[in-house]
């Protein structure tokens, strides 16, 4: 049925079919209908970041920027919800159109630039799904307004934190998107430690204020090199991050060369970013270990793709793109592939 149903949406611009289909997912989870959807598999529960994780697959950041929709996303199935990025106040991002299909390599490039209401807009969103009795995972990831000059990037980051912390399950530090110019230096050496620093500091003192501990995990990009992964590896480990979110879109174009939209400028997901951030997360993993968890996200597009994230180190995945191209039906066959794992011990992807 999604095959139609994307028919139709592929007729729109990418992000007019975006808020369409946001739209009517939440009409169909008010008239109750989304529920009859939700799938019987339960996949696998576990405890990452102290946290109680219905299972494995989560929603990553971008889709529903506003927490707008998390009641109508949860019922798909997801584990975990991961809203925002969210900033300290309301920005219109990028001038559209600024998300663009590559539809024979199933993946997107996006410029979206952080387009939000503001951190203040989506606790009051969160307030509302909660009241409304939603009981789900959910994390907030905040970054930094395209007007705060990076230098005053942590100032930025700290607002979010108190703003977001007690609505929060966790909290994710993004540093990775490629459309806030300069944020991903952000990842490197004095800037990323100094950054690790105040949020600790901030993280700890509110823990004690709200006697809740929040975790932080940290969101970076594919395009780093070993010597740049053991860098924010060694950045994580003596700042006591909580987790490691990996990846973001990537800059490289190698995999779409020649294909139509492959030169607009902006972040590539799906298909392509898959092998990249899989050894991304080998690479982090080798450092990390089992001390600071890793969320694996980037390509996942079958239940094979989210086993070989897991299998590289990670212990939770994310998946966006391809969503877009498969529907929610490849939560279902995921979670069905570690139901069977589970159940049998056998891995069946
Ligand atoms: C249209 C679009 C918007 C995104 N916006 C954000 C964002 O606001 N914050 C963020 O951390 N990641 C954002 N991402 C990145 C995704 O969360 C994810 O890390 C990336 O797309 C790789 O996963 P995928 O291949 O499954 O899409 C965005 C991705 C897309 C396609």
């Amino acid at each position: 049925m999604y095959k139609l149903l994307q028919k139709i949406l592929f007729l729109l611009p990418a992000e007019a079919a975006h808020d369409f289909t946001l739209f009517s997912l939440s009409i169909l989870n008010n008239l109750g209908i989304l529920s009859f959807f939700k799938t019987r598999y339960t996949g696998e529960a576990t405890k990452v970041m102290g946290i109680e994780f219905p299972n494995r697959v989560g929603l990553a950041a971008g889709l529903d920027k506003n927490g707008e929709y998390i009641a109508a996303l949860s019922n798909l199935g997801f584990g975990f919800i991961e809203i925002g990025t969210v900033t300290p106040r309301a920005q219109p991002g990028n001038p559209k159109p600024r998300i663009f299909r590559l539809t024979e390599a199933k993946a997107i490039i996006n410029r979206m630039g952080f387009n939000n209401h503001g951190v203040d807009h989506l606790i009051e969103n969160v307030n509302k799904v909660r009241g409304a009795g939603f009981k789900g995972i959910l994390g907030i990831n905040i970054g930094k307004n395209l007007d705060t000059t990076v230098d005053c990037a942590t100032k930025d980051y700290l607002i979010g934190l108190r703003q977001a912390y007690r609505y929060a399950d966790y909290i994710t530090v993004n540093i990775s998107s490629p459309n806030t110019p300069g944020l991903r230096t952000l990842q490197y050496g004095a800037e990323l430690n100094a950054l690790l620093a105040a949020i600790k500091n901030e993280q700890m003192s509110l823990a004690l204020e709200y006697k809740k501990y929040v975790p932080v995990a940290i969101k970076v990009a594919p395009d780093l090199n070993d010597e740049e992964i053991r860098g924010i590896a060694e950045s994580l480990l003596s700042n006591n991050m909580d987790a490691l979110i990996a990846t973001n879109t990537t800059l490289s174009r190698d995999a779409v060369k020649g294909m139509a939209y492959a030169d607009e400028a902006g972040g590539l997901s799906g298909e392509p970013v898959r092998e990249q951030s899989t050894k991304v997360i080998a690479e982090f993993y080798k450092h990390l270990k089992d001390q600071i968890p890793i969320i694996g996200v980037g390509g996942i597009s079958s239940a094979q793709d989210a086993q070989d994230k897991l299998d590289a180190g990670a212990v939770l995945v994310q998946i966006y793109t391809s969503l877009i191209y498969q529907g929610p039906g490849l939560i279902k066959q995921i979670l069905k592939a570690q139901t069977a794992k589970n159940d049998s011990g056998v891995e069946i992807a």
